[in-house]
């Protein structure tokens, strides 16, 4: 398997280093043979070429059968015309790749309930649920955009805009991932107020027709947003588009008390994926030894699931074993400053690799 590396900025290297000693280890154990390469995104690939996506990395990501993610972006960028931003970078190459599914599972470690920042009586229903975000349309790349003076003042505009295709594709992933966990699916919108929302409930309640073996809800995303920390146990699947699903993703992530543990993966049609931790580049922390590597290991677990061809073999056994070797670290009391505890075995970013791997 040809994997394009991109460790990116901040914390991003420190953490993509001990995800790349876990796929050597897999490499080594289960007979399979990972041929990597490094390329440059977001901050020190402005840094190097002027641009936080040059066309090199856009062609070795193409080259690639998935591509792996650290973070972008920084305080030294935080200035830059916001047209080159590092953040750029990751919106390009999702936007070249045909990268339209975004797929954010959040759930709750039980080794980890006491990091939940819920009520432990809700916390005691569990989170298990997964966000898939429509990540190549609405707001963030609609035209018209900008900011321009109009009547000596100045106004600033986006264009949250969806065309059918665009809703029914992310729509069927939605429900073909509720097919694979407990079936249900919450499609989350803003119909009583947005015209592209009353599109979009429209097409997917069109494509539920295919999938009459999971139950289709709807839910407007305030609502969703509270629903969330009320009680996040209702929900399996929720399905939503790109702004909406920014939002709720943090917000899903945080209220398993581990942003530092979740992986994603954004999939498109036919092209590599792409896989990253949800948590950015940490700027505060990096090079300290301190940063959490388990989101981006667990990244590598759903790299190896989702990316798996004729010529790689099915590797779901492999990103299982992952899973676990990081579920039995987490047992055995090994915690990064994000998820401290008291008594609990603290240690650095390395440290913590080190004992995925001696459980691996
Ligand atoms: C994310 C991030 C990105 C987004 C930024 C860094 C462009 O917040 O992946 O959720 O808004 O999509
Ligand atoms: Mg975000």
């Amino acid at each position: 398997m040809k994997i394009c590396v991109m460790p990116g900025d901040g914390i991003g290297r420190e953490i993509v280093v001990q995800a790349l000693r876990v796929l050597d280890k897999v490499a080594a154990t289960y007979g399979k043979k990972f041929e990597t390469e490094e390329a440059l995104i977001g901050g020190c690939a402005i840094d190097a070429t002027g641009s936080p996506l040059p066309e090199a990395t856009v062609r070795l990501c193409k080259a690639a059968d998935a591509v792996l993610l650290g973070a972008v972006g920084g305080p030294k960028w935080d200035a830059i015309d916001p047209a080159i931003r590092p953040e750029r970078g990751l919106l390009g190459i999702r936007k070249e790749l045909g990268l339209f599914a975004n797929l954010r599972p959040a759930s709750l470690f039980p080794e980890l309930k006491h990091a939940c920042f819920l009520r432990p009586d809700i916390v005691e229903r569990g989170i298990d649920l997964l966000v898939v975000r429509e990540l190549t349309g609405g707001a963030y790349f609609g035209t018209p955009k900008g900011v321009e003076v109009r009547d000596g003042e100045r106004v600033g505009f986006n264009n949250m805009i969806y065309s059918e295709h665009e809703i029914s594709r992310i729509a069927k992933v939605g429900f073909e991932a509720a097919r694979k966990r407990r079936k249900q699916l919450c499609s989350v919108d803003k119909a009583n107020v947005l015209d592209v929302s009353r599109l979009w409930r429209e097409v997917v309640i069109e494509v539920s027709q295919d999938y009459p073996d999971v139950e289709l809800s709807h839910m407007y995303v305030d609502n969703a947003a509270m629903q969330l920390v009320r009680d996040p146990s209702q929900f399996d699947v929720i399905v939503t588009e790109n702004l909406f699903g920014d939002i709720l993703s943090d917000e899903a992530s945080v209220i398993t008390g581990s942003i530092g543990m979740l992986p994603s993966a954004s999939l498109g049609a036919g092209n590599p994926g792409l896989f990253e931790p949800i948590h950015g580049s940490a700027p505060d922390i990096a090079g300290q030894n301190k940063a959490n590597p388990l989101a981006t290991i667990l990244s590598v677990a759903m790299l190896l699931r989702y990316s798996s061809t004729e010529k790689t073999g099915d590797m779901t056994a492999v990103a299982a074993a992952i899973e676990g070797a990081v579920q039995k670290t987490l047992s055995q009391g090994y915690r990064t400053g994000d998820i401290r505890e008291p008594g609990c075995k603290l240690v650095g970013c390395v440290e913590m690799a080190d004992a995925v791997l001696a459980n691996l």
